[in-house]
């Protein structure tokens, strides 16, 4: 028995089949695994190859049958709309029993795909839940999304229902759903037979006839059918059955699909809400996210709710919400043990409450740690929150592929020694590598592409959804036998991983991950545009921001006045609000190598106002000056 930290992840890579059978035992399964991986299935091999099961038996019913059905499974707190609500894993039970009944009648069957489309309500919870229960596969679209990406998604996964909502709520507007999901259906190619649509009080919307079904009637029908003893069984699944798609950027406007599987993410989830975090049955825990995110899958939905804990379902925002006090209020009144947020919102309270005081108001018994990810934790800001907080403040890495952190303090066994800028050290399933261009490892202190070696970790992706060459192409091609993160940095001599920046064209704007390719692909469509690129800019509050640099046609006075206007436009019409894409540049000509290549990373240190050298295989060295001018003006 592992004593320590150390010595358990030293025998989690010594005997991989024993250590994760161990922690499989956890796990209520139809027919248990005899074995822990299977190296000859899959793309790479795949976890609990012979296991039968079911996530949301695993989340919800058992929970209940263990006799804690008045236990609080969901908590939810909205200032954005002023309303609040408690359910018990009971009453969850019977809402994810009716909604699985109803998409049952719809003709949703094991395997089919179904899209949730919502704002952050319980009842998407619910819904992801209830795709669990009959074995369908849920792909939840983030609600910042515009409709063209909703259809992205649809055309890929071919989903055969949808479930969404009238409307969202931001600070500054009502959010219409209904509008951006009728234009998806008319954009989309494969459409869907059917919608269910929750009406929400701020903003009803119209039904299409014979496509679109009403959220709350068919919660009434379906829980008197309940009621009157309609038994709505949980789907007998295999462990590498997918649980959910969830699509994510790359380096282009196709987005990249990422399996879940059950069994690998039951394990992993119950694993990491325990040992990462410190949550047992019966606590409180609040990640505030978005459950359109894989933060919000894995630890506002599905790890809270697999441990037996109480999750807090927040629609709000970290600020104006209506103070920057919202996050303690909701820890002090739930008695939540941890928060989870990306270190934008921390950001944006420090911004609005630099010496803490709102946080003093509240009695915080209950609370002992803060974690972040989703980008890079600066030192400024963790210091500054340990100060406030006077709590460990937990820096931890991973992706939207891995479902789970690949490195992280692993407080629930032993709080480590945390060292600001690194969020410590590989989690058990995952063994790093920093790797040179050529795929050598490079020693200790030296800063190169950060690698897992295979296999992944239980949980991980297996593949992207229909797209076994892409996962090869994007992933396990650059390294063979290793798995390309897509992060750059380094490992110090204690193993303490230092995340620097992604080595692609992958932004991170407060804290959501979006693709700089697609929005060239946007912007490239102005009729006036000859060439554009987009890169990055530093934000001390999101992060990063986009920036777009376009090199236009001769052009008439009109166009130019409206020009960044109209690009702002198409690229919020195209990928969504969230994209935050404000800023466009006009230069004369864009920095290259003499083979063509736009010099991004040097653009981005001429914005940053960084130093940078400028490469010997530039084609024009005037345009390195064009652009420090444009940036200056
Ligand atoms: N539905 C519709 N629109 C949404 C949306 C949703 N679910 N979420 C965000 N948007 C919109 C916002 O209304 C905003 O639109 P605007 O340009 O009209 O103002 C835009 O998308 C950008 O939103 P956001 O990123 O929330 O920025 P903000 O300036 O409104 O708020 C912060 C700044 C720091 C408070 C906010 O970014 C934040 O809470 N960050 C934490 C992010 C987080 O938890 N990330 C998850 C990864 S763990
Ligand atoms: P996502 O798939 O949206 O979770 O984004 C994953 C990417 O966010 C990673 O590849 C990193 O570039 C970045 N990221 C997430 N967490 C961290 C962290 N703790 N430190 C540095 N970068 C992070």
């Amino acid at each position: 028995m592992a004593r320590n930290f150390r010595e358990l992840y030293q025998a989690s890579k010594d005997d991989r089949e024993s250590f994760w059978l161990k922690q499989a035992e956890a796990i209520d399964w139809f027919e248990a695994p005899t074995r822990a991986f299977d190296e000859t299935q899959g793309v790479y091999g795949r976890w609990f190859p012979d296991a039968v099961c079911n996530t949301c038996h695993n989340a919800v019913d058992r929970h209940v049958l263990a006799g804690h059905g008045d236990r609080l499974a969901i908590i939810y707190d909205s200032p954005l709309t002023g309303s609040k609500q408690a359910i018990t894993y009971g009453e969850l039970l019977t809402d994810v029993k009716a909604l699985a009944a109803a998409m049952l009648d719809l003709g949703i069957v094991r395997g089919d795909r179904v899209v949730i489309y919502m704002p952050m309500v319980p009842e998407t919870a619910v819904a992801m839940l209830a795709c669990a229960r009959i074995g369908a596969i849920h792909s939840v679209v983030f609600g910042g999304f515009a409709a063209h990406e909703l259809a992205k998604r649809i055309d890929d996964a071919e989903p055969k229902l949808i479930l969404s909502a009238s409307c969202g709520v931001e600070p500054n507007r009502t959010v219409e759903y209904k509008p951006l999901l009728d234009k998806a259906f008319d954009i989309a190619v494969r459409k869907p037979a059917h919608a269910i649509v929750l009406q929400r009080p701020e903003r009803p919307c119209d039904l299409v006839e014979g496509r679109d079904h009403d959220w709350a009637d068919l919660r009434e029908r379906y829980r008197q059918e309940i009621a009157d003893g309609r038994a709505v069984p949980c789907a007998r699944v295999k462990a590498t059955d997918p649980l959910y798609i969830l699509y994510t950027s790359g380096t282009t406007g196709k987005p990249k699909g990422v399996i879940r599987d059950n069994g690998g993410h039951l394990v992993a989830m119950h694993w990491s809400m325990g040992n990462v975090y410190g949550i047992e049955p019966g606590d409180v825990s609040f990640t505030a996210s978005d459950v359109g995110w894989v933060v919000g899958h894995s630890y506002i939905v599905y790890a809270p709710l697999i441990k037996g804990a109480t999750t807090i379902l927040f629609e709000g925002k970290p600020v104006g919400t209506p103070d920057a006090g919202t996050f303690w209020r909701i820890i002090s009144e739930h008695g939540a043990k941890l928060l989870f947020t990306a270190p934008t919102a921390i950001r944006a309270v420090r911004k609005e409450d630099p010496d803490g005081k709102l946080f003093q108001r509240y009695d915080m018994a209950n609370f002992e740690a803060l974690y972040l990810a989703g980008e890079r934790a600066d030192p400024e800001t963790v210091k500054w929150a340990e100060r406030v907080l006077r709590r460990p403040v937990i820096d931890h890495w991973w992706q939207t592929e891995t479902g789970w952190a690949i490195a992280g303090n692993p407080r629930g066994i032993e709080l480590l020694p945390v060292k600001h800028g690194s969020p410590s050290v590989a989690m058990p399933g995952y063994d790093l590598a920093i790797l040179d261009t050529d795929g050598t490892e490079l020693p200790a202190g030296e800063m190169g592409a950060i690698a897992i070696r295979l296999p992944l970790a239980p949980g991980n992706l297996p593949t992207l959804w229909g797209a076994d060459d892409r996962f090869r192409d994007g992933y396990l091609t650059a390294y063979p036998g290793y798995y390309a993160t897509s992060d750059a940095g380094y490992l110090d001599e204690e193993g303490y991983l230092f995340v620097m920046g992604r080595t692609d064209d992958v932004i991170n704007v407060a804290g959501h991950r979006l693709s700089t390719g697609e929005m060239e692909e946007i912007v490239a469509r102005h009729p006036a545009v000859v060439e554009c690129a987009v890169i990055g800019m530093e934000d001390a509050m999101k992060g990063e921001l986009p920036c777009g640099f376009v090199v236009l046609k001769d052009t008439d006075q009109h166009t130019l006045d409206t020009l960044e206007a109209d690009i702002v436009r198409m690229v919020r019409d195209q990928i969504g609000p969230v994209a935050a894409f404000k800023r466009v540049i006009v230069v004369d000509k864009l920095p290259k190598t003499r083979s063509g290549k736009v010099l991004r990373r040097t653009m981005k240190s001429i914005v940053d106002d960084k130093s940078f050298e400028t490469p010997a295989t530039i084609e024009d060295a005037s345009a390195i000056e064009a652009i420090e001018k444009a940036v200056r003006r």
